[in-house]
């Protein structure tokens, strides 16, 4: 019998780097899911040519199109249920989400920033923390709720900040763990190991239960 692919639906507006990480691990065989549909709210995002490269649907929906937030909103919702998607994972996606999008897909929302959150939310993260002075800095994958970059915590992976980094040094560092952390919290939620309690995530079954799947060793799940 074939196996179950969980259908999900990617939302950018840039290059795609951590879309192309989904696509490898799906592709190598390690993640059991499906990109039903890329959609892009900017028709320049890098995302759409590395969707095209992999034979994945993709859509541009542009934001200046409506003029409510709430009707943006609807037609990302339209078009990620037209194609029988489950989980929808932001990848690079710069537009703030309304409750019309909650409501179509309760707890099913991730997304990636690039900062140990709660610190350094919103834009820019990795310049936040290299100037405000950090020794470690890293990225995380969260359930997303209504605030920005506020919802319940997955995965985080910590890098360390060297004397010789420079904002982009750094930001390279913290990418190339987001594109590590951010395929292996998909293939909890695929699993069905993923149960959110309030405000935190519990990893079902999880091998290395005093780390819990954070440390950037672990490639449990
Ligand atoms: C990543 O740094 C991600 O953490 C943030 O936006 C960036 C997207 O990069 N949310 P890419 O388009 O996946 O290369």
């Amino acid at each position: 019998m074939e196996k179950r692919l969980l259908q999900i639906g990617v939302l950018a507006s840039g290059s795609g780097s951590n879309l192309q990480a989904i696509i490898d691990d799906i592709e190598s065989g390690n993640l059991p899911a499906k990109i039903a549909v890329l959609i892009v709210n900017k028709s320049q995002a890098g995302a759409v040519e590395r969707a095209r490269k992999h034979g994945i649907p993709s859509l541009i929906i542009s934001h200046k199109n409506f003029s409510r937030r709430e009707d943006f909103d609807a037609a990302l919702v339209k078009a990620l249920q037209e194609h029988g998607v489950e989980l929808v994972v932001l990848a690079g996606f710069m537009r703030v989400l309304s409750p019309v999008f909650f409501a179509a897909f309760p707890q099913r929302v991730m997304n990636i920033h690039p900062a140990l959150l709660p610190a350094f939310p919103g834009v820019d993260a990795q310049e936040q923390a290299f100037n405000y002075g950090v020794r470690f800095a890293g990225c995380t994958v969260h359930f997303v709720d209504e605030g920005v970059d506020t919802g319940p915590i997955i995965i985080q992976a910590v890098v360390e900040v060297q004397p010789d980094d420079t904002r982009d040094s750094l930001a390279k560092k913290i990418l190339a763990q987001e594109h590590r952390i951010y395929p292996q919290a998909i293939k909890l939620y695929a699993a069905g190991r993923l149960e959110i309690k309030g405000r935190k995530v519990i990893i079902r079954d999880c091998q290395t239960p005093a780390i819990g799947c954070t440390n950037p060793s672990c490639e449990e799940g």
